[in-house]
């Protein structure tokens, strides 16, 4: 998948995360509990001056987390009543990739607009047809062929997007994706190099229910609730649910009078400290210790992808400072921002400008080269091999020409 089939896989837990009980988790998730727990820390096992948990112990926990499932479907309202109150919300969060993390394949914007799409691999010949009613996928080689309605398109496409069928009752990812640059079909990242045995190989890879699960527990809202997964039931995108938690009793609770909201009906990731609101982020994003625990650290560029892994390895972060997380440079309801000058704030409030001296809340020494544009030289755009797109590297530091990728 374009996110890494193995980085879906239930991540290997290290040593010293293994030493944590759901509710030793529970604690750490509570205060800074951690090294109480298990001293000794090395740099291998936890993010430098952080406490970040894997998402699985995360999930056990009680009370709200993304991707959780254990509540049931009618304990959630559905974004249509989140938008009736919270319009500043909901009205710019409609065009946020977030939203459109995925749709039916035959609502694919990609796939209405390229409509016959065709491929060539060895003696496979694709072609990927989309009507108003439905998109189908045909692989032959001049014995055989195999044909399959594609059911779900995964990611806007912003860099691409990847397809699910069903085939026996299970689910598959298709062997091809269509890439946004250049607008065209290619081999999905993650698949073999080699070329397939049959058309049904060369048409897709069986997903474990594990990997499906979490597959549309990331792209999609209510696929699993009371922890029975029901693709059938699941609404395409991150909704704000998907964050905020089910939020039925919010709504009653805000519709039937005066109320002050209250943190047992609705989940408000503001109260998170800055550890923990990465991790929340890194639910679906991947935190520090899902890409250590399953050893990420060693695919090298490939895990610029991992924004809260890369946050949290810079200097910048060891402090753990609101002024860093995630929400502090995206707000989740609103389109990425491109422009580089907003991103300088961000740096600036804990930066000192050239000239001025540091101080207890302004640590951070000021640039000899430049006072603006802080982004583009220190969290340069990274292009792993494949992926015919680029990624933010989140690890903030100065790039010396010649000197290897950070891992
Ligand atoms: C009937 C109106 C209404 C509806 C519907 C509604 N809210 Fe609210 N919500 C409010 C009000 C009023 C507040 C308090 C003022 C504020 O923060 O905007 C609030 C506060 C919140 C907060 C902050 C809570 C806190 O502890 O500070 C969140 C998060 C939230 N709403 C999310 C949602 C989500 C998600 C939905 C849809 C499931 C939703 N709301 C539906 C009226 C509503
Ligand atoms: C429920 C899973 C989930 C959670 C939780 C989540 N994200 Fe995402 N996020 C995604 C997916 C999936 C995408 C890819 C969407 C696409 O392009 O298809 C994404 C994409 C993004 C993007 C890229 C937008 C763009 O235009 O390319 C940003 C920025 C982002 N998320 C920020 C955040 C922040 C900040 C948080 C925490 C407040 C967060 N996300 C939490 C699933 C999630
Ligand atoms: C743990 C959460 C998670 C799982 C599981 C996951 N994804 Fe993603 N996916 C993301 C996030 C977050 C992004 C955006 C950041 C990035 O590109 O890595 C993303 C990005 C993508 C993109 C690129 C979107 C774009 O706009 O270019 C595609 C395609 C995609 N995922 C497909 C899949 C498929 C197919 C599966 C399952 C078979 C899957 N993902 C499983 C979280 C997840
Ligand atoms: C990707 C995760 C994510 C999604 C999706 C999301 N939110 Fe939020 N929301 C957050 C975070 C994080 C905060 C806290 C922001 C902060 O730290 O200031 C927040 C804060 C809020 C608040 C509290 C008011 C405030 O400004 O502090 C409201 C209300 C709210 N969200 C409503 C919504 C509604 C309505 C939707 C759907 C349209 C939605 N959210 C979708 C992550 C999300
Ligand atoms: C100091 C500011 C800053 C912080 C903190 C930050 N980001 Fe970013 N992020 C950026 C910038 C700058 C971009 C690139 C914007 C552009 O040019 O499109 C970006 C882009 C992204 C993208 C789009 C894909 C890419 O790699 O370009 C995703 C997804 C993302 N950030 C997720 C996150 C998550 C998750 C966190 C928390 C772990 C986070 N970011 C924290 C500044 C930040
Ligand atoms: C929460 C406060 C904080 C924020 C926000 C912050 N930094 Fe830092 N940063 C620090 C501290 C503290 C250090 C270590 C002391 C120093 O070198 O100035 C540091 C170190 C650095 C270094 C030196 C890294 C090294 O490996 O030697 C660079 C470069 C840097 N920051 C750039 C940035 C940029 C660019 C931004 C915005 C994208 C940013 N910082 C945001 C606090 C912060
Ligand atoms: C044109 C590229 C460029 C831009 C733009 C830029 N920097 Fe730098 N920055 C550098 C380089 C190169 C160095 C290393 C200088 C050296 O050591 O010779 C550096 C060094 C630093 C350091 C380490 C200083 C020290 O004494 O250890 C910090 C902190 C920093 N920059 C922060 C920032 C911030 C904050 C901004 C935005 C206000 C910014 N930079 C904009 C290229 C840039």
């Amino acid at each position: 998948m374009f996110c890494l089939n193995h980085c879906s896989g239930t991540p290997r837990l290290t040593r010293r995360s293994l030493k944590l009980s759901p509710s030793a988790a529970a604690l750490c998730f509570l205060g800074s509990l951690l090294f109480a727990i298990a001293p000794g820390s090395s740099a291998q096992t936890q993010a430098p001056g952080g406490i970040s948990l894997p998402t699985s112990l995360r999930i056990q926990n009680p009370g709200w987390w993304p991707t959780k499932g254990d509540r049931s479907r009618d304990e959630y309202a559905g974004p249509a009543e989140c938008a009736k109150c919270h319009a500043d919300k909901a009205l710019p969060y409609r065009n946020t990739a977030m939203a459109h993390a995925a749709s039916r394949a035959a609502d694919s914007e990609h796939l209405r607009r390229h409509d016959h799409l065709t491929f060539e691999l060895g003696p496979y010949k694709y072609e990927l047809v989309t009507t108003e009613q439905k998109s189908v996928l045909k692989v032959s080689d001049p014995k055989s062929s195999f044909t399959a309605d594609l059911l779900w398109a995964m990611g806007l496409g912003r860099m691409g997007q990847t397809y699910l069928y069903q085939h026996n009752g299970n689910f598959y990812e298709s062997h091809l994706s269509f890439y946004g640059v250049p607008q065209a079909l290619d081999i999905t990242p993650g698949h073999p190099p080699e070329l397939p045995a049959s058309t049904e190989n060369a048409a897709g890879r069986l997903l474990s229910q594990d990997d499906t699960q979490r597959c549309f527990g990331c792209h999609t809202s209510f696929s699993k609730t009371k922890n029975e997964f029901d693709p059938a039931s699941a609404s395409p995108g991150v909704t704000c649910e998907s964050c905020h938690g089910p939020g039925a009793k919010h709504v009653t609770a805000m519709t039937s009078g005066s109320e002050q909201p209250t943190a047992d009906a609705i989940f408000n990731p503001a109260a998170l400290n800055p550890s923990d609101a990465v991790d929340f982020c890194g639910a679906c994003h991947r935190t520090w210790q899902d890409v250590v625990g399953s050893g990420l650290m060693s695919i090298g560029l490939f895990n610029v992808r991992f924004a809260p892994y890369r946050l949290e390895n810079s200097r910048c972060w060891k402090q753990q400072d609101a002024r860093l997380t995630c929400a502090a440079c995206h707000d989740p309801h609103k389109q990425l921002v491109h422009e580089t000058s907003f991103y300088d704030s961000r740096c600036l409030a804990c930066h000192v400008e050239k000239g001025a001296k540091l101080t207890a809340d302004h640590p951070g020494h000021p640039c000899p080269v430049s006072n603006k544009d802080c982004v583009t030289c220190h969290m340069p755009k990274l292009e792993p091999p494949g992926l015919h797109s680029a990624f933010t590297d989140h690890w903030i530091r100065i790039v010396r020409p010649g000197k290897p990728y950070p891992n």
